[in-house]
């Protein structure tokens, strides 16, 4: 990738895990650690993009030069991303967000006792399929997958429903590891297998999304 591959070109980044509340003191959530978010951002932002990370809840630091949206409920990710996704070249979605939220968070802390709790789950939106089905001509879209089997065919499946230019296939092995080994799947052509630290498979997944913005434009 040129050093300056994204320069001046705005990318969107959502990352991290979403909490869903389920009383003023427990919530729903995974244990996604936004490194693969992050490691986008800095990878973005040193081929000259400006980025913008529209975060759940990390302990990780916000990587240098990049603007960060924190934010908790998958609610409060999708409003935060599809105010801004139109105004993106390049919109990636990194974060797990959660499938589900409680359909009424209990106002006070929810009290112990002896016979089961029955909580109700409402499905949420998918960020990634709506910000992509408002797009502009030229924008290119990137999400994730993480399969268990299958995975790039189910990449490939996924890419078709929610209308994206790439997939990242992934294994749950790279979860919570420095390092991933990714398949980048495509609308046309062969997968692309990639295998690193996070930060080097970061690199070849902005370096493909320019690729793929430069073919836009030409
Ligand atoms: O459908 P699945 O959850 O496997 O898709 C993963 C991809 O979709 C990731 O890019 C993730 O960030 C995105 N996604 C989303 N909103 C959701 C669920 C997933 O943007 N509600």
């Amino acid at each position: 990738m040129s050093a300056r591959a994204l320069r001046g070109r705005r990318v969107l980044i959502t990352s991290g895990p979403t909490r869903e509340p389920l009383d003023p003191v427990r919530y729903l959530s995974n244990a996604s650690s936004g490194a693969m978010g992050f490691a986008l951002a800095a990878a973005a932002r040193r081929a000259g993009a400006r980025v913008t990370v529209v975060s759940g809840p990390t302990a990780l630091p916000s990587p240098r030069g990049v603007a960060v949206v924190p934010v908790e409920t998958a609610r409060q990710m999708r409003r935060e991303t599809l105010k801004r996704s139109r105004a993106a070249a390049l919109v990636v979605g990194a974060a797990a967000v959660c499938d589900w939220r409680a359909a009424r968070p209990a106002r006070v802390k929810l009290k112990r006792g002896p016979g089961a709790l029955r909580l109700t789950l409402l499905p949420n939106r998918d960020i990634i399929k709506d910000a992509a089905s408002r797009r502009r001509p030229g924008q290119v879209f990137v999400g994730f997958a993480l399969e268990t089997g299958r995975a790039e065919a189910r990449a490939r499946a996924k890419l078709a429903r929610k209308g994206l230019d790439l997939v990242v296939a992934n294994g749950p092995g790279n979860l919570g590891s420095s390092r991933a080994r990714v398949a980048l799947v495509f609308r046309r052509g062969a997968a692309l297998r990639v295998e690193g630290p996070k930060t080097r498979v970061a690199r070849a997944i902005v370096s493909e999304a320019a690729r793929l913005l430069d073919e836009q434009r030409a």
